[in-house]
C-alpha cells in the first residue's frame, strides 16, 4: 500500500445520480481549495466522451452552488472519461491507458453494491490494484454474510489499509464535533452513564420522499440505507470509551468498534417499520411494497457504563421536519422537593447534528414570583453553522491522502449488519403512516414508559 498520497482518482459510475449529487461538487470544491492536482477518470457503461463528462460535470456544480469559469476549467482539465462494461477485462485495459504514467490510484466504487466484487476483481485481474486504494460506497453487504462474502473479495485483492469504506455522515463535520465534544470536555463524563441517563434517543428525520430513488430504496429500506450505517456509528460515538492508549486513527476506529460490538443484535419485537402513503405510488416501487420508510428501534449495549439504558433510533422519509438530533434523558431527582412543580420535564441533553450544530440543556427554572413554581427551559450553549466543506470532499480527500480515520472499519461493517440483521431476517410488519408526521403510532409503544420521543418543533 502506498503511504503517499494517490496520483489518479478513478470514479466507477460516473454518469450515476451519486456522481451527480455529490462527487462532482466534491471534486470542484477540492480543486477550488488547490486539494486537487491529479488526473480524474470517469468510468460507466454509456458510450460517453469526455466533453460528455465535463457537461454533465458542469450541470451538476451549476445545481449544487455555481460555477466559476476559471475553477471549472481546471477540473474539465484532469477529466477524463472511460466508457465500458464492468464485467469484462476492456473497460480495465482502458483504464490503465487513461492513467497513463500514474502508478499510485484512488478507485472510488460509486456503483451499485452488486456491482462491488465485479469490479475489485476486474482491478485485480488488470493489475489496477497494486499500490492502489479503493473506496467503497455503502451498503457494504445486505446482510451479515454477504458483508463477509464482499470483505473477503476486497481484502483478497486490497490490504485493510488500503480500503476505504464509505459512510458519509463519518465526514459531517457536527458528527466529528459530536465525538470532540464529549471527549474534550470533563463535565460531561462523570453523569453520561446508567447511573445518570435514562434512555438516549437518536432521530434521523427527513421531509421529502425517496423522489426518484425508488428502485434503489426499495433494494434497501430505513434499516439498510440509514440504520445500519450512520445511525449507528452516531450511536457508537455516542456510547464508546475514551479511545485508550497511542492516539491516533486506530485508537478511535477501536474504541468505537467496541461500541459497535457491545451492542446487542436488535430483537424484530423491538423493532417497528413504517412506510408512508403514496411511496408505492414511486416509479421503481411495487405495487405492494413491504419496504420500510421509517424504522424505530430500541437498542441495548452490553457494557458497564450502558447496561439497562435504552438507546431508541428512528429515521424515516416524509416526517415533519429534517433534522438529525440526539436527545439523552437523564433520571429526575430523587425526591419531589418542591411538589407537583419541581417536577416538570426530565432534565436532557440536546444535540443537534443538522441542519446545523446546537447543544442544549433541558433544565427546570423557578418562574419569578412568591410561589416555588417551575417551568422548563433549555439552556442553549452552541449553535453552529455547519462547515462548508461537504462530507465527500472531506472524505475523498483523506482517502486520497490515505488516512482512514473517517471511514468504517472491516469490524465495524460487521458488527453493524449483527445488530440490525434479526430485524431484516425476520422483519415485523410495515404499518402506513401520513406524510409530514412522526411516523405510525405504533412507534410510540417502544418508547412507552420513557416519556415519549423528544420529537422537535
Ligand atoms: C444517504 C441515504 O446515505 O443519506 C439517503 O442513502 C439519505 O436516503 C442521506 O437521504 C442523508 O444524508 P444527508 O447528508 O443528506 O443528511
Amino acid at each position: 500500500m502506498p503511504s503517499r498520497d494517490s496520483d489518479a482518482l478513478v470514479f466507477f459510475g460516473a454518469t450515476g445520480d451519486l456522481a451527480y449529487r455529490q462527487i462532482f461538487p466534491a471534486l470542484y470544491a477540492m480543486v477550488r481549495r488547490g486539494h486537487l492536482d491529479v488526473p480524474v477518470i470517469g468510468v460507466a457503461g454509456r458510450p460517453w466522451t469526455s466533453d460528455q463528462l465535463r457537461e454533465r460535470a458542469r450541470q451538476s456544480i451549476q445545481e449544487h452552488g455555481g460555477v466559476d469559469q476559471e475553477t471549472f476549467a481546471r477540473l474539465a482539465a484532469k477529466l477524463t472519461y472511460v466508457g465500458g462494461d464492468y464485467h469484462k477485462p476492456e473497460t480495465y485495459e482502458r483504464v490503465r491507458q487513461a492513467l497513463g504514467t500514474a502508478a499510485r490510484p484512488l478507485h472510488y466504487l460509486a456503483i451499485p453494491p452488486s456491482l462491488f466484487a465485479v469490479a475489485v476483481e476486474g482491478l485485480a485481474k488488470a493489475g489496477l490494484a497494486r499500490d492502489a486504494r479503493v473506496v467503497i460506497e455503502k451498503p457494504f453487504g445486505r446482510d451479515l454474510p454477504s458483508a463477509r462474502e464482499l470483505n473477503a473479495v476486497v481484502t483478497s485483492t486490497f490490504p485493510e489499509s488500503a480500503i476505504f469504506r464509505i459512510d458519509h455522515y463519518l465526514g459531517k463535520e457536527p458528527v466529528q464535533n459530536l465525538l470532540f465534544f464529549r471527549f474534550a470536555n470533563a463535565f460531561l463524563e462523570p453523569v453520561w452513564n446508567r447511573n445518570y441517563v435514562e434512555s438516549v434517543e437518536i432521530t434521523m428525520a427527513e421531509d421529502f420522499g425517496v423522489e426518484d430513488r425508488g428502485k434503489f430504496y426499495e433494494e434497501a429500506g430505513a434499516i439498510r440505507d440509514v440504520v445500519q450505517s450512520h445511525l449507528l456509528q452516531i450511536a457508537a460515538m455516542l456510547a464508546m470509551e475514551p479511545p485508550a492508549g497511542e492516539r491516533g486513527p486506530e485508537s478511535i476506529r477501536d474504541a468505537k468498534a467496541q461500541a459497535l460490538k457491545a451492542m446487542k443484535p436488535i430483537d424484530p419485537a423491538a423493532a417497528v417499520r413504517g412506510q408512508y402513503r403514496g411511496y408505492r405510488d414511486t416509479a421503481g416501487v411495487a405495487r405492494d411494497s413491504q419496504v420500510e420508510t421509517f424504522a424505530a428501534v430500541r437498542l441495548e449495549l452490553e457494557t458497564w457504563r450502558w447496561a439497562g439504558v435504552p438507546f431508541y433510533i428512528r429515521a424515516g422519509k416524509y416526517l415533519p421536519a429534517r433534522l438529525t438530533e440526539v436527545v439523552a434523558r437523564f433520571k429526575r431527582p430523587p425526591e419531589d422537593v418542591f411538589g407537583s412543580d419541581g417536577s416538570g420535564k426530565p432534565n436532557v441533553f440536546r444535540y443537534r447534528l443538522a441542519p446545523r450544530v446546537e447543544a442544549a440543556l433541558g433544565a427546570r427554572v423557578k418562574i419569578p414570583g412568591e410561589a416555588m413554581v417551575g417551568r422548563d427551559v433549555e439552556l442553549e450553549f452552541c449553535r453552529t453553522p455547519c462547515d462548508e466543506m461537504a462530507p465527500y470532499e472531506r472524505l475523498l480527500g483523506d482517502a486520497m491522502h490515505g488516512d482512514a480515520t473517517l471511514f468504517t472499519r472491516e469490524d465495524e461493517v460487521e458488527a453493524e449488519w449483527r445488530v440490525v440483521d434479526p430485524v431484516l431476517a425476520a422483519p415485523p410488519p410495515v404499518h402506513s403512516y401520513e406524510p409530514r408526521t412522526w411516523g405510525p403510532p405504533e412507534a410510540d409503544r417502544l418508547v412507552a414508559g420513557d416519556d415519549g420521543w423528544q420529537n422537535a418543533t
